[in-house]
């Protein structure tokens, strides 16, 4: 089958490198000139495990192609998947802007029948709003071509995508038109043969899903995240009652660790865009606001557990940091807690000396040089002269420590845990000050 996709971002390259990789040819297009380069010299400007080497080897055997030329991406493929970005705006509603263009692009270069599916986490309505600027082209054009759009969310995680894509537990396709039902069929075969997991529904509903999977997901972490926060002041340790309730099979254990807060690309964007939408139809959608002010706050506790360390005199003191990315196996620090954290410690007068397994290039493009942050190739080396260390990120690397050694490395014996790795009585034994969320007496 020949599919066209647009936008060569996270979404857009997941997609493509993986549709290829099941026999069909892929066109991903895109405007970014200088991407589209670096990706025909088979180099992938983003870190996601294992999806170099698919890109490099469904290029090599012909079936994945790089483009700018949007005329000859129309031309080529029956579907054309829009994946580009829908940032948030500034009143926390999606920016539409990216995808209605392309949605322009294809009314404008379209000859014949074309299935256009939103890929891209997009509003409800948002089809309807694709297929009229498409139709608005044509009629510009003044030619008469039949089309169809559909929605077909994408529930990928970032560092376990390509996973995701083949093993996910469903394939949600929104449309009433059988011939997209069948097309789609067409396009996902290879990846629901051993169970159906295509679910047909209806456009709106299609939309709505990813939106309710995003907040839900995000309501289950600022949930435990609020009841580690009464467990502290309650003299309750938060992972007994974690286990206490994931045994509970209407609960589970699947996310429900407290942490310092989710961060990444989509949870806060999408949790404010639905509580954009609801507040839009005049129905305010008083939990997905709260989850939201719940992680913002979540955010700065472990500034505040600083400031209780040292008696709120943070002024001159050395910081390190074990962890930049918003999760571990990734390179992205979209919305990552150490943000927060390294701004407000900046903000206090402290240095910050930071070590991320993947994540220092990204921060040095972020925050380029500057004399308050350090960043280190080794973790030790962010322990060097430092007063305290934060966990903001639990990459496996970091979950063996000699506390001994690290009680020796540090002016003071602070350890601030954003992401509860230890046992309390193990790094108090040490010596060490344990700060870690919703750990009672550990505090
Ligand atoms: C999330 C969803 O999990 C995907 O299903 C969805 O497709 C994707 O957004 C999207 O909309 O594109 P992702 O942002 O890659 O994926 O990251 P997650 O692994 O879900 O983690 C999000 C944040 O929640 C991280 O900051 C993580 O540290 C935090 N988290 C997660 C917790 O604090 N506690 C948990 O128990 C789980």
């Amino acid at each position: 089958m020949r599919i066209t996709i647009f936008g060569s971002g996270y979404v857009g390259l997941v997609t493509g490198a993986c549709l290829a990789d099941v026999g069909h040819d892929v066109m991903c297009v895109d405007v970014d000139a200088d991407k589209v380069a670096r990706l025909e010299a088979g180099e992938v400007p983003i870190y996601e495990p294992g999806l170099e080497s698919l890109i490099r080897q469904n290029r090599a055997a012909g079936r994945l192609h790089f483009t700018t030329d949007a005329e000859q991406a129309v031309a080529f493929g029956l579907l054309q998947f829009i994946a580009v970005g829908t940032p948030s705006d500034e009143d926390g509603s999606a920016d539409l802007r990216h995808v209605l263009k392309v949605a322009e692009t294809i009314g404008r270069h379209m000859d014949d029948y074309r299935i256009i599916v939103d890929k891209s986490t997009v509003p409800v309505g948002t089809a309807s709003r694709v297929e009229r600027a498409v139709a608005a082209e044509l009629d510009r054009r003044g030619v008469a071509l039949d089309f169809d759009v559909c929605s077909n969310p994408e529930f990928l995680k970032e560092g376990a995508a390509i996973e995701d894509f083949s093993k996910g537990a469903r394939i949600v396709v929104g449309t009433d038109a059988e011939r997209v039902r069948s097309a789609m069929r067409e396009c996902y075969a290879p990846y629901s043969r051993q169970k159906d997991k295509l679910m047909f529904m209806g456009v709106r509903s299609a939309e709505l899903t990813k939106y309710a999977a995003n907040a839900m997901l995000a309501t289950k972490i600022s949930f435990i995240n609020e009841i580690a926060n009464l467990s502290e002041r309650l003299g309750a340790d938060i992972e007994e009652v974690r286990h206490g309730i994931g045994s509970d099979p209407r609960i589970g254990y699947h996310f429900i660790y407290p942490g310092c807060g989710y961060g990444g690309s989509c949870f806060p964007k999408d949790v404010k865009a639905l509580a954009h939408t609801a507040e839009q139809i005049g129905h305010p959608a008083e939990m997905i606001a709260a989850v939201e002010r719940v992680n913002a706050r979540q955010k700065s506790r472990l500034f505040e557990m600083l400031c209780q360390a040292f008696n709120g005199q943070l002024a001159g003191k050395t910081i390190a940091l074990w962890g930049l990315a918003f999760k571990p196996n990734t390179d992205d620090m979209r919305e990552a807690p150490s943000r927060a954290l390294m701004e407000a410690l900046w903000e206090a007068g402290a240095r910050v000396q930071a070590f991320d397994p993947e994540a220092a290039g990204e921060c040095r493009r972020i925050y380029g040089e500057r004399d308050d942050l350090r960043l280190a190739s080794q973790r030790n080396e962010a322990l060097e002269g430092a007063d305290a260390l934060v966990i903001c990120t639990e990459w496996k690397a970091f979950r063996t420590v000699d506390f001994a050694e690290l009680r020796e490395s540090l002016a003071s014996p602070v350890l601030v845990d954003g992401r509860n790795l230890f046992q309390p009585e193990t790094v108090k034994a040490a010596g060490l000050a344990y700060y870690a969320i919703g750990r009672g007496d550990s505090v």
